[in-house]
C-alpha cells in the first residue's frame, strides 16, 4: 500500500470565485461571498478548497493574467477578507490551495512594464524576446508573438497578447517565483494548483514548428520541455519541501509515463498532475471545437491506463470538469431525462477510482451546460476569439459554430452557482457578469439540500464513504470486461477487502454478466443511485439507465442504500 498522506485521502472542491457567491450586489462573486458559504462546504464534507486566481488582474483571461501576485483583486475584496477566509477554512478543518499562475504574467505586471520600457532594462530578460517571431500559434488563436512597438521586438505569449510568457531560464525569475510562493505559504496556505506548469521550459532557439503553414502548433517545443523537471525539483528543494503542502500541476498532453516523471514518489517534484487524455476524448482532428462521438470502451481504456500505470508509483488526480471544460453531466452523461441519475453515476466513478477527486463548483448539484444562443452572452476570451476567427474565415455556417461553442465553451462551467430559485439563482442581487443558466429555478442548492435523493446528498454519501473505506484510496484497480460498450465495471482491492463498481453509461437498460470466480461471494450493495433493486451480485446484473452500484465485501463498512 502506498504511504498514507492527507492529500491522497482528501476530496478537493474547486471554487471559481467570480461565479461562486456575490456579497455586495456588483454581479461578481467575491471573498465575502465565499466566507458566507464555508459552512455549506463543511456540510458537504470536502477537505480542501482550491481557489481559481484571486490576485490583482485586468481580467483579460479572468484572473489567469496576474498583475500583482501579492495582492487581492479589488473586485473580490481585500487581504483582510482573505485572511478571514483562510482562518475560517482552517477553523473548520479544511485547507486552502491557491492557483499559481507563473508560466506568464499580465502585461500590466510591474516586471513587464519595466521589461518593455527599454532593451537594457534589468527586467527585459524576465520575458522572451525575438527580433522576428517564429511560426507558433497561441492557445487563444493567432500568432504567439506580439510586437512591442516601442522597443521594436516581439515577445512570446502562449496565451493572449496580455499574458507574456516568463523566461524560466533566467534564475532571477525562478527566485522571484520561489519568493512569492513562500510569501503565501508563510501566510498559511496549504498548497498550489500550478497553471500550465508543463509549459514553463521552452526548447532553446524556439524552433519553427515543422508542420502547418504560416502559423503552426509548436507544442513539441514547449510542452514538457527540456528543463521542466530541473525547475520543479529546484522549486521543491527551495520551497515546497519546507512545508506540508499539496501540489497539483496542470500538464497538457502528458502520457502516464510523463506524468510519473512529475509525480513519481521518488521524484521530489509534484504530488499529482491534471492529465488531458480524457478531456480530449471528444475532440476530432480539428481540435477541441471539432466535437466527435466517443466510445465507452475508449473512456475505460484511458481511465484504466492511468489507474494501472500510476499505481504504487505516482498519484492520480480525478476530475471530469473544471472552469475550462464543459459540465460533465452534459458531456459524459445526459442532462435531460436522466440528469440526476447520470450525474450520480459519473460521481460514483470519480469517487471510487484511485486518486484524489476534484469537485468543480456546481458539479455537486449536477449543473449543466448553458448554450447561450447569442455570442454577445459569452465572456470567455477563448470562445470569443474562436468565434471571430471562424466568422472571418467564412467557411462554416454560424449555426455550426454556435453548436461547437455550446458543446465546448469554457463559459458552460462559469455560469453563476445556482444557490436557490431567487432571481439569478441567489448568486447576486445585481446583474451577474455572466448570465445564470435559466434552469436555476428547478436546479439549485436549496432544493437539493431538502431532497434526500438529490445529486447533492448523494455527493455527501460518496465523500463519507471514501473517508470510511481505505480501499477506495489505497486499493489496486482491475477493469472488468474492457470491450463492453455500455457498462464500466472495475474492482478495487486492499488486503481482504474488495470493492466492485458497476456503472451503466447508457440511457437504456443493460445487463452485466459478473465474471465467475473473480469476485468474492460476500459482496453486498453499499451505494446505488436508484432506490430498490438487486442487493447482491448474482451471475447477471440488471441495470437501469445510468445506474451506478458499489458493492463491498461484507467486512467493510456500509453506508446503507
Ligand atoms: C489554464 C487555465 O486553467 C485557463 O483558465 C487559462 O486560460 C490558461 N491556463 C492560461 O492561464
Amino acid at each position: 500500500m502506498a504511504e498514507r498522506m492527507w492529500w491522497k485521502e482528501a476530496v478537493v472542491y474547486q471554487i471559481y470565485p467570480r461565479s461562486f457567491m456575490d456579497s455586495n450586489g456588483d454581479g461578481i462573486g467575491d471573498l465575502k461571498g465565499i466566507l458566507a458559504k464555508l459552512d455549506y462546504l463543511k456540510w458537504l464534507g470536502v477537505d480542501v478548497v482550491w481557489f481559481s486566481p484571486i490576485y490583482e488582474s485586468p481580467n483579460n483571461d479572468m484572473g489567469y493574467d496576474i498583475s500583482d501576485y501579492r495582492s487581492i483583486m479589488a473586485q473580490f475584496g481585500t487581504m483582510a477578507d482573505f485572511d478571514r477566509l483562510l482562518s475560517g477554512l482552517h477553523q473548520r478543518e479544511m485547507r486552502l490551495v491557491m492557483d499559481l499562475v507563473v508560466n506568464h504574467t499580465s502585461d500590466e505586471h510591474e516586471w513587464f512594464r519595466q521589461a518593455r520600457a527599454a532593451k537594457d532594462n534589468p527586467y527585459r530578460d524576465y520575458y522572451i524576446w525575438r527580433q522576428k517571431p517564429n511560426n507558433w500559434s497561441s492557445f487563444f488563436g493567432g500568432s504567439a508573438w506580439e510586437l512591442d512597438e516601442k522597443t521594436n521586438e516581439y515577445y512570446l505569449h502562449l496565451f493572449s497578447a496580455k499574458q507574456p510568457d516568463l523566461n524560466w531560464d533566467n534564475p532571477r525569475v525562478r527566485a522571484e517565483i520561489h519568493d512569492l510562493m513562500r510569501w503565501w505559504l508563510d501566510k498559511g496556505v496549504d498548497g498550489f494548483r500550478m497553471d500550465v506548469i508543463g509549459c514553463i521550459s521552452k526548447t532553446p532557439g524556439l524552433p519553427d514548428a515543422p508542420e502547418g503553414g504560416k502559423l503552426a502548433w509548436g507544442g513539441a517545443f514547449f510542452l514538457n520541455g527540456p528543463r521542466v523537471h530541473e525547475y520543479l525539483r529546484e522549486m521543491n528543494a527551495e520551497v515546497l519541501s519546507h512545508y506540508d503542502v499539496m501540489t497539483v500541476g496542470e500538464t497538457l498532453s502528458v502520457t502516464p509515463k510523463e506524468a510519473l516523471e512529475y509525480t513519481g514518489f521518488n521524484r521530489a517534484e509534484l504530488n499529482m498532475v491534471f492529465q488531458f487524455e480524457l478531456m480530449d476524448i471528444d475532440s476530432g482532428p480539428g481540435g477541441k471545437w471539432d466535437v466527435r462521438d466517443w466510445q465507452v470502451s475508449e473512456f475505460k481504456r484511458i481511465c484504466s491506463r492511468w489507474q494501472r500505470e500510476l499505481y504504487g508509483r505516482g498519484w492520480n488526480s480525478l476530475y471530469l470538469n473544471n472552469h475550462d471544460q464543459p459540465r460533465m453531466v452534459s458531456r459524459f452523461g445526459q442532462d435531460g431525462k436522466y440528469r440526476v441519475e447520470s450525474a450520480k453515476m459519473l460521481a460514483t466513478l470519480l469517487h471510487t477510482l484511485q486518486g484524489t477527486p476534484f469537485i468543480y463548483q456546481g458539479e455537486e448539484i449536477g449543473m449543466t451546460n448553458v448554450c447561450f444562443e447569442r455570442i454577445e452572452d459569452y465572456r470567455d476570451i477563448e470562445t470569443i476569439n474562436w468565434y471571430k476567427e471562424q466568422m472571418a474565415q467564412g467557411e462554416r455556417p454560424v449555426k455550426e459554430i454556435m453548436r461547437s461553442i455550446c458543446a465546448k465553451s469554457r463559459d458552460n462551467a462559469r455560469t453563476p452557482m445556482q444557490w436557490s430559485e431567487a432571481a439569478h439563482g441567489g448568486f447576486t442581487t445585481g446583474i451577474p457578469w455572466l448570465r445564470v443558466n435559466p434552469n436555476y429555478r428547478t436546479l439549485n442548492v436549496e432544493q437539493e439540500r431538502a431532497d434526500a435523493d438529490s445529486v447533492l446528498n448523494y455527493y455527501r454519501r460518496l465523500i463519507r464513504f471514501r473517508r470510511e473505506n481505505p480501499v477506495v484510496v489505497y486499493g489496486d484497480y482491475t477493469l472488468l470486461e474492457p470491450e463492453d460498450e455500455t457498462v464500466y465495471a472495475f474492482t478495487r482491492r486492499l488486503g481482504e477487502v474488495c470493492l466492485l463498481t458497476v456503472l451503466n453509461f447508457t440511457a437504456g437498460e443493460q445487463t452485466f454478466a459478473s465474471p465467475s470466480g473473480l469476485l468474492p461471494d460476500n459482496l453486498r450493495l453499499v451505494l446505488c443511485n436508484y432506490a430498490g433493486g438487486e442487493t447482491s451480485v448474482g451471475p447477471t446484473l440488471h441495470l437501469r439507465p445510468y445506474e451506478a452500484r458499489v458493492y463491498l465485501t461484507a467486512a467493510g463498512s456500509a453506508d446503507g442504500v
